[in-house]
Order: C-alpha cells, then structure tokens, then sequence
C-alpha cells in the first residue's frame, strides 16, 4: 500500500516586516540577517489573523479539488494554540463547513507538532485505505521585541491531504526518533511570545538531528547516498545550511558545492521570506523545493528531518509520485507571497505586539485580506467570519 500527502498548499498572512527595515530600526548591519541567518522577510498576522485563519486560507484550495464531505479527520498540529480545551481542528471544521462524521485533534509538540500529525495520519490510512485525513500544522512566531528571537518570527500554515494512493509524496516506512527534555525554548501558558536560549537551541537542534539520522539509519538500512535531495525545519534559512553542513560530516560524505545547492537551495526560497512558522516551517520549505526545483523531482527520495524544541526530532523520507507537478498549487503560492504589503516598524509593532485577545469582549478592524478573518471575542468566544473576496 502507498500511503502519503496527495495534495498541499500553504497560507502566509497578508503582511510582511522587512529585515531592512528591521535592522535600520535595530542599527544592526543587514548582512546579519540576510547572510548571517539568510532571511529577508518576516510575514506578519494582523490582529484579525490567527492559526484558524490561516488554517483555512491554506486548506480551501484543498477542498475545492475533492469531495469535502469525504474527509474523516482533521489533525490540527500547532504550538500557537487559542484555547486550552477546544481544539483548534473544531473551529477550522465550523468555519470550512466540514462533515460531521469526522474527528478533529489538535497535536502539540513545538515545530514537531506537525510531522506527529502527518505521521499518525499515514498509520490511520493504513488501518482503514477509506480514510482521507486532512493534516493541519498552523503557527504564528512571535518573540519578545528586542530578544534575540525578533528577527526570527514569521507566520504560515500548510495543509496537507493524507490519502492511499497520494499524487505528490508516497511516505516510506520506518523513521528515526530523538527525545530529550531540554529547555532550549518554551511559551509557559501565561506568555503570549516565546521564550527561548537561541544559541543553545541551535546546539540541541543539531545534536538531535545527528540521534534521530543514526536511528533512521537503524530503521530504515538507508543511507545518505540513498536520498536526494533534503528539508529541514527551518526556523532561518541558514539552519538548513548548518543541518546539511553536520550531516554531511557525520556520514563522511564527499558532495560538492554544486551538489549541496542541488541537495538543498530550492527547500529555502519561501521560508527566506515567510521566515519561521514553527509546526508548518518543515512543509512550506518541502512546498518551496517541489515549486523552485528546476528539474523534475519525479521519483526522487527526500529525507525530512523535523525538529521541535523541548525537543523531540524524527528523520523520514519519502518519494515523489509520477506526474506530481500536475498537482501543485505553485501560483497560489506565488502570488499570496508577491501580494504582501510592506509594513514599517512601528505598523509592525501595532499589528504584532499590540492588541490583547485575552480579554471578554472586543471587535477586531478589519486588515485581514483573506477569505477568512477573526472579527470579534465575544464573551469569550472567538468568532470568525468567511469574507466575500
Ligand atoms: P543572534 O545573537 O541574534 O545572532 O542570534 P548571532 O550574533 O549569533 O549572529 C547570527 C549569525 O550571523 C552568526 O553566524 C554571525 O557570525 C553572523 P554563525 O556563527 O551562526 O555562523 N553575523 C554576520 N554575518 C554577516 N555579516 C554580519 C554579521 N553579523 C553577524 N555583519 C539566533 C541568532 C538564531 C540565535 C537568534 O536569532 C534566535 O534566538 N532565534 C530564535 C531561536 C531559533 O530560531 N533557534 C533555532 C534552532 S531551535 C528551532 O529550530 C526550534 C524553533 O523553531 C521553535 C520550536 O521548535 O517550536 C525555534
């Protein structure tokens, strides 16, 4: 049986922080944050935008392609979480008017969150091929202004349809898995922005990573000389260097420049611009490498290492199906990129680091562009509406 992701999209929101801007405001040399970290832009949710938001905006192209009422469960992975009890999934399936024969979950492991969804959703495939289980993983970045975090925040969300028979990807068996409790970075339920020891947690990102290959490599009697081309979380660009750097030189590996741009380059185009979406970082950059690639990627292997800090970290591969390009939705993902507006610093801050949702009552002003967007908290209750476009 082949199991995997038969389509995907992602969502960004309609607003983006320069790092140019970023670092006139901060009086920090730019190379720092284009070569230093390799990022450009940050996209920036305004108040009216949230995980739910942006969940649907990135599943609706989904929809229109399939019989929506097929769908048997929506895995809703983020650490962006809106209520300690509702699942995020609930109010996605309200608001996309979603079978009820259906389960919704929300997963929760830091940038982890979102392979634990799509992994649990290929064993629900295989227990029953009927099965077609719409994969959610939706964050917002946030860090305290002035912390080290700020030029690494970013907002996205993917969506991914898990299916027998999958037109893009075919997940292959057997993974490698890492889990250490570490503090390298945390939101306590009482913060809104995360808290995070930046240089250590690149530290332990690496470290698991180097745990979780030998694991694969246990499972799976695969090698580095096996894969292709790889994704890694990418919370900045330059990780993806880092990560691909310390593999290469764990396995002994003799790749040239060329090779590792081949391996590598076109998994970063968006990210560099979206910057970090935490639980959706992993796929944008695997939605970047199907979009960007200049060749055809037909029956390739990818290796995807996924990282959440805390931390728990898995390596999986995966193979792309014949004809996959046929599927992608690489001008939506284009052009919801290309028609972001510039904020300045201080528009930034207001949309960012401003407005308090927690709180009984308020009426969001409308900034959101999408098709869905958060209009009020009333009694409590966040409210949504679907928007004429
Ligand atoms: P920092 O202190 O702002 O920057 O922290 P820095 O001084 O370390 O500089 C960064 C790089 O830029 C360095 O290169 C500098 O040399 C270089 P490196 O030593 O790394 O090779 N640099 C320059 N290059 C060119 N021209 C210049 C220049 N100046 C400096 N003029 C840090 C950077 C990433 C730590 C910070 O942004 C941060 O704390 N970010 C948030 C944490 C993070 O993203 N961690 C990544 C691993 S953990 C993870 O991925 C999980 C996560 O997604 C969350 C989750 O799982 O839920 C975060």
């Amino acid at each position: 049986m082949t199991i995997g992701i038969d389509l995907i999209h992602f969502s960004t929101s309609d607003y983006f922080l320069g790092l140019d801007t970023f670092a006139k405001e901060k009086s920090v040399d730019l190379d720092k944050y284009t070569i230093g970290i390799g990022q450009e832009k940050m996209s920036i949710a305004p108040p009216d935008e949230d995980i739910i938001t942006l969940a649907a905006k990135a599943a609706a192209p989904i929809l229109e392609q399939i019989e929506k009422n097929d769908i048997t469960a929506v895995l809703f992975a983020t650490e962006s979480g809106i209520d300690q009890s509702k699942s995020a999934g609930a109010f996605l399936h309200g608001l996309l008017q979603l079978p009820n024969r259906c389960r919704v979950m929300e997963f929760k492991h830091a940038c982890y969150a979102g392979t634990a969804a799509l992994q649990m959703a290929t064993k629900m495939v295989a227990a029953n091929p009927k099965e077609k289980i719409l994969v959610i993983a939706a964050d917002i970045a946030k860090y305290d202004v002035d912390s080290s975090g700020e030029a690494t925040q970013g907002c996205g969300a993917v969506a991914m349809l898990v299916t027998d028979n999958p037109r893009i990807l075919k997940i292959e068996p057997g993974s490698g898995y890492y889990t250490e409790d570490v503090n390298d970075f945390w939101r306590p339920n009482h913060r809104e922005t995360a808290l995070v020891d930046g240089k250590y947690s690149t530290k332990v990102y690496l470290n698991s990573m180097k745990h979780a290959w030998d694991n694969f490599v246990e499972e799976t009697g695969r090698g580095f000389d096996d894969i292709d081309a790889f994704c890694y979380h990418i919370p900045f660009s330059r990780m993806t260097e880092k990560a691909h750097k310390t593999l290469i030189k764990k396995v002994g590996a003799k790749i040239d420049d060329e090779t590792f741009k081949r391996q590598t380059d076109a998994g970063q185009v968006y990210n560099r611009i979206v910057g970090n979406s935490y639980s959706a970082s992993l796929y944008i950059g695997f939605c970047s490498f199907l979009d960007n690639a200049e060749e055809s990627l037909e029956g390739k292997r990818f290796g995807f290492f996924s990282y959440g800090s805390g931390c728990v970290a898995e390596f999986f591969s995966g193979a792309i199906q014949s004809n996959y390009r046929q599927y992608l939705m690489t001008d939506s993902h284009k052009k919801q990129i290309n028609s972001r507006q510039a904020l300045s610093y201080q528009q930034y801050l207001a949309f960012y680091h401003s407005v308090n949702l927690s709180v009984e009552n308020i009426k969001l002003p409308l900034t959101n562009k999408g098709s869905y967007r958060l209009k009020a908290v009333e009694n409590h209750i966040r409210i949504y509406e679907r928007q004429q476009s």
